[in-house]
């Protein structure tokens, strides 16, 4: 099974598992992108959530690449991890440094740089150390990076795509963030913006809410797992590619992640990894079984921490209820609640609780719940 052809350019990688892909690798979604497409097309705003991992990230980099292509400036805002203003002006500084030709972006620039914030352009990187300034400074600026979109667009004429990334965590950085945003984006004109987040439940939040400051103000859209027999053909095309025969594993595989995009190529990373190594399928020569059976081995290792630092905040009755739905029982059963010496009621309300966070157990309709992650339903049930 060992291949000595068994090279690839890293950044072409088929079976790439963390942070976004290239569009040219990216299945399926061509609903999505056109809907996204579309909906830029309108200037409608889209607000878009799905658990981490996901593929959110490799979607919106596809869409920008898309509207590129037709003569809009894309800019992409990295909201994740930042905890105030300064974190705040800094992302939005460093999304728009690719763009600095654009006269406004250097104006903003330099006020950064005035501020005795310390702008220093290494490459297209800027290192903004928020010590020496005021947060009344970075008010300011903040004011001027947020009209930015809408100035750009009317000095070079190109409409302008803002994608906010990880969108929850812009009320991390402060309380009314969202207000003062809309404030100036509501007056935007040839301006689309894309809302992404990975906490269903705070993007809900940030646009249901009647009194929330964006409500009802983006079309919502959500991130399906992948279908299942177009993924196991695009994969099997890429074990091709890089010359490796999986047998019936690589399908296998697939259909054990369920659709989860990053779990599914987490596994077929494995896989190839496996059939890569000398002996790696360790005497599983033609069984399939067997070799599916250690690459699960490895992807349990894989994300053992992973899984042991999402469980460990949850209450019992969740630990139970994800125990229940990963055995395909129902979690909210007269027979679970007499088994546990609890209510039915307090089971149910375990299983919504974990449904808002958005990140372990998802409600399909029916009412049928299903963890997210595949293998820690895997895991559960070992
Ligand atoms: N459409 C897709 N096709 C193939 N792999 C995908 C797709 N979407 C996501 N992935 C996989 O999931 C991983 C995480 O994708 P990413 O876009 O960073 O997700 P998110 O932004 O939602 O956290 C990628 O490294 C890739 O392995
Ligand atoms: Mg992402």
């Amino acid at each position: 099974m060992y291949s000595s052809n068994y090279t690839f350019s890293v950044a072409d990688y088929p079976f790439k598992h963390a942070g976004p892909v290239p569009s040219a690798r990216m299945i399926d979604r061509e609903d999505e992108l056109r809907l996204l497409g579309r909906a830029a097309g309108e200037r409608t705003p889209i607000r878009l959530a799905a658990p981490r991992r996901y593929g959110k990230t490799t979607l919106l980099a596809a869409h920008a690449e898309a509207v590129g292509r037709s003569g809009w400036r894309a800019v992409r805002v990295d909201l994740g991890g930042i905890s105030d203003l300064a974190g705040l002006t800094r992302a939005l500084l460093v999304a728009w440094a690719g763009h600095r030709e654009a006269g406004p972006v250097r104006r903003a620039e330099r006020l950064a740089g005035r501020l005795g914030a310390d702008v220093s352009l290494t490459g297209p990187r800027i290192t903004l150390a928020p010590a020496r300034a005021e947060p009344s400074d970075h008010g300011r600026l903040l004011e001027e990076l947020l009209a930015l979109p809408d100035e750009v667009a009317k000095s070079t004429g190109d409409p302008v795509l803002v994608v906010l990334d990880e969108f929850q965590d812009l009320l991390v950085a402060g309380p009314g963030l969202d207000a003062r945003l809309r404030a100036v984006i509501q007056h935007h004109q040839d301006v689309a913006y894309v809302f992404a987040g990975s906490e269903p439940s705070m993007l809900a939040r940030m646009f249901e809410r009647h009194e929330a400051p964006f409500f009802g103000q983006a079309e919502p859209l959500t991130l399906s797992p992948l279908p299942i027999e177009s993924t196991i053909d695009e994969v099997e095309r890429r074990f091709a590619e890089l010359e490796l025969s999986p047998g019936d594993a690589a399908a296998a595989l697939v259909e054990l992640g369920e659709g989860h995009p990053q779990r599914t190529m987490l596994l077929c990373h494995l896989l190839a990894r496996r059939l890569t190594e000398p002996d790696g399928g360790a005497g599983t020569e033609g069984d399939a079984d067997a070799l599916v059976d250690l690459v699960l081995q490895d992807a349990l290792e894989q994300t053992a921490e992973i899984h042991a630092a999402a469980l460990a905040p949850l209450t019992r009755n969740q630990r139970i209820v994800l125990g229940e739905v990963a055995h395909g029982r129902a979690p909210t059963s007269a027979d679970l609640a007499a088994r546990q010496g609890a209510t039915r009621g307090s089971f149910h309300q375990a299983a919504e609780a974990l449904v808002t966070a958005g990140q372990l157990l998802a409600r399909d309709p029916g009412p049928r719940w299903r963890l997210i992650d595949p293998l820690l339903r895997l895991r559960l049930r070992r």
